[in-house]
Protein backbone atom coordinates (compact mmCIF):
# COMPACT_ATOMS: atom_id res chain seq x y z
CA UNK A 1 0.00 0.00 0.00
CA UNK A 2 1.16 3.58 -1.08
CA UNK A 3 -0.14 6.39 1.05
CA UNK A 4 0.53 10.29 0.01
CA UNK A 5 0.00 12.52 2.97
CA UNK A 6 -0.29 16.11 1.85
CA UNK A 7 0.41 18.81 4.52
CA UNK A 8 2.64 15.83 6.38
CA UNK A 9 5.28 18.33 7.86
CA UNK A 10 2.32 20.49 9.53
CA UNK A 11 0.85 18.91 13.06
CA UNK A 12 -1.11 16.39 12.32
CA UNK A 13 0.09 15.39 9.18
CA UNK A 14 3.00 14.95 10.96
CA UNK A 15 1.54 12.96 13.80
CA UNK A 16 -0.40 10.74 11.11
CA UNK A 17 2.99 9.83 9.30
CA UNK A 18 4.18 8.60 12.77
CA UNK A 19 0.87 6.64 13.65
CA UNK A 20 0.98 4.75 10.14
CA UNK A 21 4.62 3.80 9.97
CA UNK A 22 4.71 2.26 13.15
CA UNK A 23 1.37 0.48 13.09
CA UNK A 24 1.95 -0.66 9.22
CA UNK A 25 5.37 -1.87 8.49
CA UNK A 26 4.49 -2.67 4.95
CA UNK A 27 2.97 0.79 3.88
CA UNK A 28 4.84 3.30 1.83
CA UNK A 29 4.02 6.82 3.21
CA UNK A 30 5.26 9.74 0.91
CA UNK A 31 4.67 13.45 2.42
CA UNK A 32 4.01 15.65 0.25
CA UNK A 33 4.60 19.53 1.57
CA UNK A 34 5.20 22.93 0.36
CA UNK A 35 6.61 23.78 3.53
CA UNK A 36 5.23 26.95 4.00
CA UNK A 37 5.33 28.80 7.59
CA UNK A 38 3.58 26.06 9.33
CA UNK A 39 5.74 23.42 7.77
CA UNK A 40 8.56 22.03 9.37
CA UNK A 41 11.05 19.78 8.07
CA UNK A 42 13.01 19.05 11.89
CA UNK A 43 9.39 17.64 12.25
CA UNK A 44 10.21 14.74 9.98
CA UNK A 45 13.33 14.22 11.80
CA UNK A 46 12.67 11.14 13.67
CA UNK A 47 11.44 9.24 9.71
CA UNK A 48 13.52 10.96 7.44
CA UNK A 49 15.59 7.93 7.25
CA UNK A 50 12.89 5.92 7.40
CA UNK A 51 13.22 2.93 4.31
CA UNK A 52 9.27 3.72 3.88
CA UNK A 53 9.18 7.15 3.55
CA UNK A 54 10.22 9.57 1.11
CA UNK A 55 9.89 13.72 1.81
CA UNK A 56 8.27 15.57 -1.52
CA UNK A 57 8.55 19.41 -1.45
CA UNK A 58 5.76 20.74 -3.38
CA UNK A 59 2.84 23.04 -3.90
CA UNK A 60 -0.47 20.59 -3.96
CA UNK A 61 -1.85 23.23 -6.68
CA UNK A 62 1.10 22.40 -8.64
CA UNK A 63 -0.58 20.18 -11.57
CA UNK A 64 2.39 19.13 -13.17
CA UNK A 65 4.48 18.74 -9.93
CA UNK A 66 1.36 16.56 -8.39
CA UNK A 67 1.00 14.77 -11.63
CA UNK A 68 4.52 14.12 -11.81
CA UNK A 69 4.33 12.55 -8.26
CA UNK A 70 1.29 9.89 -8.94
CA UNK A 71 2.83 8.93 -11.75
CA UNK A 72 6.07 7.60 -10.28
CA UNK A 73 4.50 6.46 -6.78
CA UNK A 74 1.09 5.40 -8.19
CA UNK A 75 -0.45 5.65 -4.49
CA UNK A 76 -3.42 3.62 -3.76
CA UNK A 77 -4.52 6.38 -0.76
CA UNK A 78 -4.38 10.26 -1.03
CA UNK A 79 -4.80 11.95 2.72
CA UNK A 80 -4.99 15.61 2.38
CA UNK A 81 -4.05 17.24 5.05
CA UNK A 82 -2.40 20.34 3.30
CA UNK A 83 -3.95 23.83 3.72
CA UNK A 84 -4.08 26.90 4.65
CA UNK A 85 -5.06 26.15 8.66
CA UNK A 86 -5.77 29.08 10.76
CA UNK A 87 -8.81 31.45 11.30
CA UNK A 88 -7.19 34.72 12.18
CA UNK A 89 -4.38 34.81 9.26
CA UNK A 90 -7.46 34.14 6.90
CA UNK A 91 -9.20 37.08 8.80
CA UNK A 92 -6.22 38.91 7.64
CA UNK A 93 -5.36 37.89 4.11
CA UNK A 94 -7.96 35.04 2.63
CA UNK A 95 -6.63 34.79 -0.75
CA UNK A 96 -4.04 31.85 -0.31
CA UNK A 97 -6.59 30.01 1.96
CA UNK A 98 -8.78 30.24 -1.55
CA UNK A 99 -5.94 29.11 -3.56
CA UNK A 100 -4.30 26.29 -1.44
CA UNK A 101 -7.70 24.71 0.47
CA UNK A 102 -9.82 24.82 -2.76
CA UNK A 103 -7.54 24.65 -6.15
CA UNK A 104 -5.20 22.50 -4.15
CA UNK A 105 -7.89 20.00 -3.02
CA UNK A 106 -9.28 19.91 -7.13
CA UNK A 107 -5.79 19.29 -8.61
CA UNK A 108 -5.13 16.80 -6.01
CA UNK A 109 -8.35 14.63 -6.67
CA UNK A 110 -7.37 15.49 -10.81
CA UNK A 111 -4.86 13.73 -10.39
CA UNK A 112 -6.85 10.59 -8.68
CA UNK A 113 -8.68 10.22 -11.61
CA UNK A 114 -6.47 10.59 -14.14
CA UNK A 115 -4.12 7.64 -12.26
CA UNK A 116 -6.76 6.65 -10.37
CA UNK A 117 -7.16 5.72 -6.87
CA UNK A 118 -8.26 3.23 -4.25
CA UNK A 119 -8.83 6.22 -2.01
CA UNK A 120 -8.98 9.85 -1.44
CA UNK A 121 -9.49 11.28 1.96
CA UNK A 122 -10.30 14.81 2.77
CA UNK A 123 -9.44 16.19 6.49
CA UNK A 124 -12.14 18.38 6.98
CA UNK A 125 -12.90 20.76 9.81
CA UNK A 126 -16.37 20.75 12.17
CA UNK A 127 -15.78 24.59 11.48
CA UNK A 128 -17.57 23.88 8.15
CA UNK A 129 -21.16 23.64 10.45
CA UNK A 130 -20.80 27.25 11.80
CA UNK A 131 -21.21 27.58 15.33
CA UNK A 132 -23.51 26.56 18.37
CA UNK A 133 -25.10 29.03 21.09
CA UNK A 134 -23.53 28.79 24.56
CA UNK A 135 -27.14 28.45 25.96
CA UNK A 136 -28.16 25.21 24.33
CA UNK A 137 -26.16 22.60 25.15
CA UNK A 138 -28.30 20.15 23.76
CA UNK A 139 -27.16 20.86 20.18
CA UNK A 140 -24.33 19.40 18.29
CA UNK A 141 -23.26 19.18 14.85
CA UNK A 142 -24.17 16.05 13.21
CA UNK A 143 -23.04 14.95 9.72
CA UNK A 144 -26.48 16.43 8.44
CA UNK A 145 -26.06 19.65 9.82
CA UNK A 146 -26.48 22.40 7.07
CA UNK A 147 -22.86 24.32 6.47
CA UNK A 148 -22.98 27.23 7.58
CA UNK A 149 -19.52 28.79 7.84
CA UNK A 150 -18.08 31.86 9.56
CA UNK A 151 -14.36 32.53 8.23
CA UNK A 152 -12.77 32.98 5.17
CA UNK A 153 -10.78 29.86 6.45
CA UNK A 154 -14.24 27.58 7.38
CA UNK A 155 -15.73 28.82 4.15
CA UNK A 156 -12.94 27.46 2.09
CA UNK A 157 -12.57 24.00 3.83
CA UNK A 158 -16.41 23.92 2.82
CA UNK A 159 -15.72 24.48 -0.63
CA UNK A 160 -12.98 21.79 -0.66
CA UNK A 161 -15.55 19.47 0.88
CA UNK A 162 -18.62 20.65 -1.64
CA UNK A 163 -15.95 19.95 -4.56
CA UNK A 164 -15.07 16.12 -2.56
CA UNK A 165 -18.90 15.36 -2.66
CA UNK A 166 -19.14 16.60 -6.37
CA UNK A 167 -15.80 14.02 -7.61
CA UNK A 168 -17.99 11.53 -6.23
CA UNK A 169 -21.18 12.12 -7.29
CA UNK A 170 -20.00 13.29 -10.86
CA UNK A 171 -16.74 11.06 -11.53
CA UNK A 172 -17.16 8.04 -8.97
CA UNK A 173 -13.97 9.00 -7.41
CA UNK A 174 -14.08 6.91 -3.94
CA UNK A 175 -13.58 9.77 -1.56
CA UNK A 176 -14.16 10.14 2.81
CA UNK A 177 -14.51 13.03 4.16
CA UNK A 178 -13.81 13.54 7.92
CA UNK A 179 -14.41 16.77 10.23
CA UNK A 180 -12.52 17.14 13.47
CA UNK A 181 -13.04 19.21 16.24
CA UNK A 182 -10.28 21.16 17.89
CA UNK A 183 -6.91 19.41 18.11
CA UNK A 184 -3.72 19.54 20.79
CA UNK A 185 -0.61 17.46 20.67
CA UNK A 186 2.80 17.91 19.95
CA UNK A 187 4.44 19.78 16.91
CA UNK A 188 1.60 22.33 16.74
CA UNK A 189 2.58 25.48 15.95
CA UNK A 190 2.32 28.12 18.21
CA UNK A 191 -0.03 30.65 16.32
CA UNK A 192 -3.23 27.98 17.90
CA UNK A 193 -4.57 28.76 21.28
CA UNK A 194 -3.34 25.76 23.32
CA UNK A 195 0.56 25.87 22.17
CA UNK A 196 0.79 29.75 22.07
CA UNK A 197 -0.49 29.36 25.76
CA UNK A 198 1.95 27.09 26.90
CA UNK A 199 4.77 29.05 24.92
CA UNK A 200 4.17 32.36 25.99
CA UNK A 201 3.91 31.59 29.67
CA UNK A 202 7.11 29.33 29.56
CA UNK A 203 8.60 33.02 28.62
CA UNK A 204 6.01 34.81 31.09
CA UNK A 205 4.76 36.97 28.31
CA UNK A 206 0.79 37.85 28.27
CA UNK A 207 -1.63 35.31 27.62
CA UNK A 208 -3.84 36.98 24.83
CA UNK A 209 -7.19 35.79 25.42
CA UNK A 210 -9.79 37.40 23.03
CA UNK A 211 -13.29 39.02 24.04
CA UNK A 212 -14.25 37.54 27.52
CA UNK A 213 -12.69 33.99 26.99
CA UNK A 214 -15.91 31.74 26.76
CA UNK A 215 -15.98 30.33 23.64
CA UNK A 216 -16.10 26.75 23.90
CA UNK A 217 -14.22 24.36 21.89
CA UNK A 218 -14.35 20.41 21.72
CA UNK A 219 -10.66 19.30 22.50
CA UNK A 220 -9.31 15.96 20.76
CA UNK A 221 -5.89 14.67 21.67
CA UNK A 222 -3.96 14.81 17.79
CA UNK A 223 -3.72 10.60 18.19
CA UNK A 224 -7.44 9.88 18.48
CA UNK A 225 -8.10 12.01 15.11
CA UNK A 226 -4.99 9.96 13.40
CA UNK A 227 -6.34 6.84 14.68
CA UNK A 228 -9.80 7.85 13.24
CA UNK A 229 -8.83 8.39 10.09
CA UNK A 230 -7.07 5.05 10.05
CA UNK A 231 -10.61 3.39 10.04
CA UNK A 232 -12.01 5.40 7.76
CA UNK A 233 -9.78 4.97 5.54
CA UNK A 234 -9.55 0.66 6.39
CA UNK A 235 -13.55 0.86 7.27
CA UNK A 236 -15.32 3.76 6.47
CA UNK A 237 -17.92 3.52 3.70
CA UNK A 238 -17.29 5.50 0.71
CA UNK A 239 -18.86 8.67 -0.44
CA UNK A 240 -19.25 8.94 3.34
CA UNK A 241 -18.64 12.11 6.00
CA UNK A 242 -17.59 11.26 9.56
CA UNK A 243 -17.58 13.59 12.08
CA UNK A 244 -14.89 13.06 15.00
CA UNK A 245 -15.18 14.96 18.31
CA UNK A 246 -13.49 14.67 21.45
CA UNK A 247 -17.07 14.97 23.71
CA UNK A 248 -14.64 17.20 25.20
CA UNK A 249 -16.12 21.13 25.75
CA UNK A 250 -14.13 23.37 26.98
CA UNK A 251 -14.08 27.55 27.68
CA UNK A 252 -11.16 29.24 26.43
CA UNK A 253 -10.48 30.53 29.69
CA UNK A 254 -10.33 27.67 31.05
CA UNK A 255 -8.22 26.06 29.30
CA UNK A 256 -5.69 29.26 29.57
CA UNK A 257 -5.95 29.02 33.55
CA UNK A 258 -4.99 25.12 33.60
CA UNK A 259 -1.71 25.92 31.60
CA UNK A 260 -0.86 28.44 33.93
CA UNK A 261 -1.93 25.79 36.69
CA UNK A 262 0.35 23.39 35.19
CA UNK A 263 3.25 25.11 34.72
CA UNK A 264 3.30 27.18 38.00
CA UNK A 265 2.80 30.51 36.42
CA UNK A 266 1.03 33.38 37.86
CA UNK A 267 -2.57 34.24 36.06
CA UNK A 268 -1.65 37.49 36.16
CA UNK A 269 -0.21 37.11 32.68
CA UNK A 270 -3.81 36.33 31.18
CA UNK A 271 -4.67 39.71 29.31
CA UNK A 272 -7.84 40.11 27.76
CA UNK A 273 -7.31 41.57 23.93
CA UNK A 274 -10.58 42.38 21.37
CA UNK A 275 -12.36 39.66 20.05
CA UNK A 276 -11.72 37.91 17.15
CA UNK A 277 -13.71 39.42 14.03
CA UNK A 278 -16.64 36.68 13.42
CA UNK A 279 -15.45 34.70 16.51
CA UNK A 280 -17.82 31.31 16.39
CA UNK A 281 -18.93 30.52 20.05
CA UNK A 282 -18.90 27.01 20.50
CA UNK A 283 -18.12 23.95 18.63
CA UNK A 284 -19.60 20.34 19.98
CA UNK A 285 -19.42 17.82 17.65
CA UNK A 286 -21.66 14.62 17.64
CA UNK A 287 -19.57 11.43 16.79
CA UNK A 288 -22.13 8.79 17.17
CA UNK A 289 -21.71 7.54 13.74
CA UNK A 290 -18.14 7.17 14.20
CA UNK A 291 -18.68 4.84 16.93
CA UNK A 292 -21.43 3.05 15.87
CA UNK A 293 -20.12 2.30 12.38
CA UNK A 294 -16.57 2.11 12.81
CA UNK A 295 -16.22 1.57 16.61
CA UNK A 296 -14.14 4.69 17.44
CA UNK A 297 -14.47 6.67 20.40
CA UNK A 298 -11.48 9.22 22.13
CA UNK A 299 -9.31 7.09 23.72
CA UNK A 300 -6.76 10.06 25.74
CA UNK A 301 -8.88 12.16 28.28
CA UNK A 302 -7.93 15.86 28.52
CA UNK A 303 -6.53 15.58 31.72
CA UNK A 304 -3.63 13.22 30.57
CA UNK A 305 -3.74 14.46 26.60
CA UNK A 306 -2.62 18.32 28.25
CA UNK A 307 -0.21 16.79 30.40
CA UNK A 308 1.33 14.82 27.78
CA UNK A 309 0.98 18.08 25.52
CA UNK A 310 2.43 20.35 28.06
CA UNK A 311 5.55 18.04 28.65
CA UNK A 312 6.41 17.71 25.03
CA UNK A 313 6.58 21.73 24.92
CA UNK A 314 8.99 21.34 28.08
CA UNK A 315 11.03 18.61 26.31
CA UNK A 316 11.21 20.20 22.90
CA UNK A 317 12.11 23.60 22.98
CA UNK A 318 14.54 23.84 20.76
CA UNK A 319 11.50 22.87 17.98
CA UNK A 320 9.28 25.80 19.52
CA UNK A 321 12.51 27.91 19.75
CA UNK A 322 13.18 28.00 16.35
CA UNK A 323 9.83 28.83 15.04
CA UNK A 324 9.25 32.01 16.88
CA UNK A 325 12.50 33.46 16.36
CA UNK A 326 11.88 34.08 12.99
CA UNK A 327 8.94 35.52 10.72
CA UNK A 328 6.84 34.23 13.84
CA UNK A 329 7.57 37.57 15.17
CA UNK A 330 6.08 39.87 12.26
CA UNK A 331 2.98 37.54 12.54
CA UNK A 332 2.66 38.16 16.64
CA UNK A 333 3.19 41.73 16.24
CA UNK A 334 0.59 41.88 13.62
CA UNK A 335 -2.06 40.10 14.97
CA UNK A 336 -1.71 41.14 18.64
CA UNK A 337 0.62 44.50 18.38
CA UNK A 338 -2.39 46.93 18.66
CA UNK A 339 -5.07 44.40 20.30
P1 LIG B 1 -0.87 23.03 9.87
O1 LIG B 1 -1.09 24.45 9.49
O2 LIG B 1 -0.10 22.70 11.09
O3 LIG B 1 -0.12 22.28 8.65
C1 LIG B 1 -0.48 22.48 7.31
C2 LIG B 1 0.61 21.84 6.44
O4 LIG B 1 0.21 21.98 5.06
C3 LIG B 1 1.98 22.50 6.58
O5 LIG B 1 2.99 21.51 6.66
C4 LIG B 1 2.12 23.30 5.28
O6 LIG B 1 3.46 23.46 4.86
C5 LIG B 1 1.32 22.46 4.32
N1 LIG B 1 0.80 23.22 3.18
C6 LIG B 1 0.13 24.41 3.23
N2 LIG B 1 -0.15 24.81 1.99
C7 LIG B 1 0.32 23.86 1.14
C8 LIG B 1 0.31 23.71 -0.26
N3 LIG B 1 -0.23 24.64 -1.06
N4 LIG B 1 0.88 22.61 -0.80
C9 LIG B 1 1.45 21.66 -0.01
N5 LIG B 1 1.50 21.77 1.32
C10 LIG B 1 0.93 22.85 1.89
O7 LIG B 1 -2.32 22.38 9.89
P2 LIG B 1 -2.92 21.26 10.86
O8 LIG B 1 -3.40 21.90 12.10
O9 LIG B 1 -2.01 20.11 10.92
O10 LIG B 1 -4.22 20.84 10.03
C11 LIG B 1 -4.15 19.83 9.03
C12 LIG B 1 -5.51 19.68 8.38
O11 LIG B 1 -6.48 19.33 9.36
C13 LIG B 1 -6.02 20.95 7.72
O12 LIG B 1 -6.65 20.59 6.52
C14 LIG B 1 -7.03 21.51 8.70
O13 LIG B 1 -8.03 22.22 8.04
C15 LIG B 1 -7.57 20.23 9.32
N6 LIG B 1 -8.07 20.35 10.71
C16 LIG B 1 -7.28 20.90 11.68
C17 LIG B 1 -7.75 20.96 12.98
C18 LIG B 1 -6.88 21.52 14.10
O14 LIG B 1 -7.37 21.63 15.23
N7 LIG B 1 -5.63 21.85 13.87
C19 LIG B 1 -9.02 20.46 13.30
C20 LIG B 1 -9.79 19.90 12.28
C21 LIG B 1 -9.31 19.85 10.98
P1 LIG C 1 -7.57 28.46 17.60
O1 LIG C 1 -6.57 27.59 18.27
O2 LIG C 1 -7.12 29.51 16.66
O3 LIG C 1 -8.60 27.46 16.89
P2 LIG C 1 -10.05 27.77 16.18
O4 LIG C 1 -10.28 29.21 16.12
O5 LIG C 1 -9.87 27.18 14.83
O6 LIG C 1 -11.05 27.06 17.03
O7 LIG C 1 -8.44 29.18 18.71
C1 LIG C 1 -9.16 28.42 19.67
C2 LIG C 1 -9.96 29.40 20.52
O8 LIG C 1 -9.05 30.20 21.28
C3 LIG C 1 -10.79 30.35 19.70
O9 LIG C 1 -12.02 30.60 20.38
C4 LIG C 1 -9.96 31.62 19.67
C5 LIG C 1 -9.23 31.59 21.00
N1 LIG C 1 -7.90 32.22 21.03
C6 LIG C 1 -7.58 33.19 22.00
O10 LIG C 1 -8.42 33.54 22.84
N2 LIG C 1 -6.34 33.73 21.98
C7 LIG C 1 -5.39 33.40 21.07
O11 LIG C 1 -4.27 33.96 21.09
C8 LIG C 1 -5.71 32.37 20.10
C9 LIG C 1 -4.71 31.96 19.07
C10 LIG C 1 -6.97 31.83 20.12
Amino acid sequence: MTIIVTGGAGFIGSNFIFYMLGKYSNYRVICLDRLTYAGNLSTLKQVMDHPNFRFVKADICDRDAVYQLFEQEHPDIVVNFAAESHVDRSIDQPDIFLHTNIIGTATLMDACRRYGIRRYHQVSTDEVYGDLPLDRPDLLFTEETPIRTSSPYSSSKASADLLTLAYHRTYDLPVTISRCSNNYGPYQFPEKLIPLMIVNALNDKPLPVYGKGLNVRDWLYVEDHCRAIDLILHKGHVGDIYNIGGHNEMRNIDIVKLICKHLGKSESLITYVADRKGHDMRYAIDPTKIFNELGWFPETTFADGIKKTIQWYLDNRAWWEDIISGEYQEYYAKIYGNR
